[in-house]
């Protein structure tokens, strides 16, 4: 019986992501690194290059994509068949969150253990996400049983995005977060340090608050790449907050840039350069 359950629970979520060409899990070891950040810019970056782009927030406890995206008040309606329909920015970009799922952004949410697990499952079954070329998918901080649903239910999952900062490189937690995808025999696409360096705008100096190298050593320690270097910018928290995507906003920065190599990189580590026909 159990078996039967699991077999139309996978031939569910089967038919709902036969329309997204790739699956992306953005993990982090640490909280607070900028992993929403680094996914709410990296979906944004792939549809600035043509490809239909989706983001799902599976961080139950701390949801913020809605936020950064603009879409926390907006409602989650049914398509004709009972399924729901992923929120639609003005531009296009699709967006599932928790938060969208609760009447108001600030309600506590308190879900226990073996219920996560379920609830993401559900998620992942309930929603109609239409045809899509990429999706990206937020994950609460370490390697609990949000990313661990992701990768074990998500077969067709193209890989894993790790983020970090400079400073956090060198803790257990990020080669934790990479020992966890291994274990799962899943693929890493490659590392996005955070919070990198820092330009003075005054002095034209950069900075390297919080250490240099550290995501290049950690990519040689695993033989892994790095695909991007992002700068601490003002600008990136100011439209975090504002739901108003930095990498359309300040298009012309230097974070917004190298947003764009990272999506050249995606796309080029996925084979999506065909999803954009
Ligand atoms: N490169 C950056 N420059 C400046 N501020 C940044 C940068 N990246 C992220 N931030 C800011 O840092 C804060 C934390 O970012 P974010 O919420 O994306 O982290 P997170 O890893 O998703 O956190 P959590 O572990 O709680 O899910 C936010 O206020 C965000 O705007
Ligand atoms: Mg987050």
């Amino acid at each position: 019986m159990a078996d039967k359950d699991k077999e139309m629970r996978a031939e569910v979520m089967k038919e709902n992501f036969k329309n997204i060409k790739h699956k992306i899990l953005i993990l982090s070891g640490k909280g607070g690194v900028g992993k929403s950040t680094v996914s709410v810019n990296i979906a944004y970056s792939l549809m600035k290059r043509g490809f239909k782009t989706g983001i799902l927030d599976i961080d139950l406890h701390g949801p913020s994509v809605a936020k950064m995206t603009g879409t926390e008040r907006m409602r989650l309606e049914n398509d004709e068949t009972g399924l729901l329909k992923p929120i639609s920015t003005p531009d296009g970009m699709k967006v599932v969150s928790i938060s969208s799922m609760l009447e108001k952004s600030d309600s506590p949410v308190i879900w226990r253990g073996p219920l996560k697990m379920k609830a993401i499952q559900e998620f992942f079954e309930s929603f109609n996400w239409g045809e899509l070329d990429y999706l990206i998918i937020d994950s609460p901080p370490g390697t609990g049983d949000e990313p661990l649903t992701v990768l074990q239910i998500v077969d067709s999952l193209d890989g894993v995005i790790i983020v970090t900062t400079p400073q956090d490189v060198a803790s257990s937690d990020v080669s934790r977060s990479i020992s966890f995808v291994n274990a799962l025999g899943k693929r890493i696409i490659g590392i996005v340090e955070n919070m990198s360096f820092f330009k003075c705008t005054k002095c034209g100096e950069t900075h390297f608050l919080f250490g240099e190298g550290g995501a290049k050593k950690l990519a040689e320690k695993y033989n892994l790449d790095v695909i991007g270097i992002i700068p601490i910018d003002k600008q990136i928290m100011v439209h975090s907050d504002a739901g108003t995507p930095f990498v359309i906003t300040e298009k012309d920065s230097e974070g917004a840039k190298e947003y764009m190599k990272i999506a050249e990189e995606i796309i080029k580590k996925t084979g999506g350069a065909n999803g954009a026909d």
